[in-house]
């Protein structure tokens, strides 16, 4: 299993063969794992070789009441992208501070209608096999959605907010499960010992939902 970062590089690098009718659209994921392909990125970029001007991309996920956090999603893909020449209006973050969270829900996924749904969905899976916000269970034809965090999920993402599980919002925003299939192409990345067990389900097992990230070949 690698991270194919050339691979990416290339894909994105061919967004500037579509425009300016048809940007190249990217669903990122957050967390520790993709922070390498990201970094791969933004050299790309730094050394000329790529260009995220004809690039949209769709955050998968946010918590709820946590925007301006430097551990919001929004605040990791900003400090990550910044780097780049993505324009601010070509990237979508859920915003998880919405007054109305219905509503963005519904906007967000106009919004990835509108793009033409997504490219490439490059995704993480997290230990306890969630991906972006989908758990165990989750519907395989889930949209976005307004989602309460399973303790497990809790457990595992503590780490960024200083080990305090009383720190972690308990309500998130999340893509659904549908918008992964719907994608033209999944990423998934998975590194370390501790997601041994995911990875062997993922390659080992079918489709299901009573793990999310059962649902794609893994690369
Ligand atoms: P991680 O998170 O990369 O920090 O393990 C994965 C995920 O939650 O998708």
């Amino acid at each position: 299993m690698t991270c194919s970062h050339v691979t990416l590089a290339e894909l994105v690098a061919s967004a500037e063969l579509h425009h300016p009718d048809k940007f190249f659209t990217l669903g990122l994921s957050t967390g520790s794992t993709p922070l390498g392909c990201y970094q791969k990125l933004i050299e790309s970029y730094k050394n000329r070789d790529l260009s995220f001007k004809y690039v949209k991309t769709f955050n998968v996920d946010e918590y709820v009441g946590l925007r301006d956090h430097p551990e919001s999603y929004h605040s990791f893909m900003w400090n990550n992208f910044k780097h780049t020449d993505i324009h601010s209006e070509n990237t979508h973050i859920l915003d998880g501070n919405a007054a109305d969270l219905q509503a963005e829900r519904d906007t967000f996924e106009e919004k990835i209608k509108v793009a033409g749904g997504m490219e490439l969905f490059l995704r993480g899976i997290g230990p306890a096999q969630h991906i972006a916000f989908n758990q165990l269970g989750s519907s395989l034809v889930s949209r976005t959605r307004v989602k309460m965090l399973a303790m497990d999920t809790i457990l595992a993402n503590a780490r960024f907010l200083d080990g305090d599980l009383a720190k972690v919002p308990t309500v998130a925003l999340t893509v659904g499960v549908g918008a992964v299939i719907d994608a033209g192409e999944v990423m998934t990345l998975v590194t370390g010992a501790h997601k041994a067990f995911v990875l062997y389900k993922a390659i080992k097992e079918g489709v299901n939902h009573s793990g999310p990230c059962l649902h794609t070949q893994c690369v």
